[in-house]
């Protein structure tokens, strides 16, 4: 594929690296692509970072078709600029378009738009360990009609933002509402693929959470409001009276990336993950009981993020006496080891950009 490559003519300082913060400063420039049937994907650009202009009748404005993906570009100790398993975002991404008729990309051309790109603006890739290039793929339906059908023209687009850590907490262990009126999604719905209409969706709930000084929602599922989901940002593990459990996958959850990494890696230490349905019931008894020993959030922005405190139907439980368990500082330490290159890739996960 032909990139078309403009550059800025304003380069930005990049900012101090302890004021990063998450998703706050963007790079110099945007990768673009137009997508018309029958036509294809066409017209692949880099251009000056930028505001764009859409139509008014633009069908993302109006009926949400809109799917996004998030990695990071990683810089290690040597100057290597990498990736951490970017076709599985590639896949999912396409998952997602196929879920909300939006048009697939070719695996190569999306490989080749994010490579260029990511090289074009290394300089904006920090230098402290725990902060990354956060990289923010992102499609849109753009037909100039308002009748509500499949998409016949689309934007396909990549920002990158460097970034420090998404909670202000850092490793430190965040506080978790668990949620009992609102839903995030159902099976048939759209909570296995990442489209903006599930945060939006999520975000009354968010806004409760975050008055009471919580950091985000741990989602029950949308049926029977018993089943532990995910939360806002992350997938969640919990140790409990020895065993690891994770929520199985059962179509309303997103297949984390860092999910699948994290379970890779346990068993690898010889724990055994067990991936089944977890009801609210059995964790509140564990909470009780002190069966529970350890909670984490793992995800691309949040990494693997302890849960110090829960929250449901106004009381309040405490995990590990809100400290960080040695499980989820072992996954901690081992997966950044790997994607900051502490640590040796013996999984293949690394993909080198320069
Ligand atoms: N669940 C939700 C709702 C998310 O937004 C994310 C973040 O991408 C995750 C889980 C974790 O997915 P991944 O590890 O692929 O970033
Ligand atoms: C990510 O972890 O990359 C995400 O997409 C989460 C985001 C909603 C901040």
């Amino acid at each position: 594929m032909e990139i078309k490559i403009t550059k800025t003519n304003n380069p930005k300082q990049m900012i101090s690296e302890s004021e990063l913060g998450f998703g706050k400063f963007f790079s110099d420039h945007m990768f673009i692509m137009d997508y018309v049937a029958g036509k294809g994907w066409h017209n692949a650009r880099i251009e000056p970072f930028g505001y764009i202009s859409l139509h008014p009748a633009s069908t993302v404005l109006h009926y949400g078709a809109e799917i996004f993906e998030g990695l990071k570009a990683y810089r290690t100790e040597s100057g290597e600029i990498r990736l951490f398993r970017p076709m599985e975002n590639i896949k999912r991404m396409n998952d997602s378009a196929e879920r909300m008729c939006l048009p697939k990309i070719d695996e190569n051309d999306f490989l080749q738009a994010l490579t260029t790109f990511v090289e074009l603006e290394k300089d904006f890739v920090p230098y402290s360990f725990g902060t990354s290039l956060y990289l923010r793929p992102y499609m849109f339906g753009n037909d100039e009609t308002l009748g509500v059908h499949t998409v016949q023209r689309a934007t396909f687009m990549i920002i990158a933002s460097p970034s420090g850590s998404y909670y202000k907490e850092g490793i430190n262990p965040v506080k978790i509402m668990i949620e009992s009126e609102d839903v995030r999604a159902v099976k048939g719905g759209t909570g296995a693929v990442k489209c903006g209409g599930n945060y939006a969706a999520s975000n009354r709930a968010g806004e409760k959470a975050s008055k009471v000084g919580y950091s985000q929602v741990l989602w029950l599922d949308g049926v029977h409001r018993k089943y532990i989901e995910e939360v806002g940002a992350m997938n969640v593990m919990f140790k409990i009276d020895g065993e690891i459990v994770t929520p199985m996958l059962t179509g309303s959850i997103l297949p984390g990336i860092t999910r699948k990494s994290c379970i890779e890696v346990l068993k690898d230490m010889g724990y055994k993950v067990n991936e089944r349905l977890l009801s609210i019931d059995e964790l509140i008894e564990a909470l009780e009981n002190g069966k529970l020993e350890e909670a984490w959030g793992c995800g691309t922005a949040a990494v693997v993020s302890p849960i110090g405190r829960f929250s449901y139907n106004g009381k309040e439980y405490d995990v590990n006496d809100g400290k960080i368990g040695d499980v989820t500082q072992k996954l901690y330490d081992t997966l950044t080891g790997i994607q900051w290159g502490k640590e040796e890739d013996k999984y293949g996960w690394i993909y080198k950009i320069c």
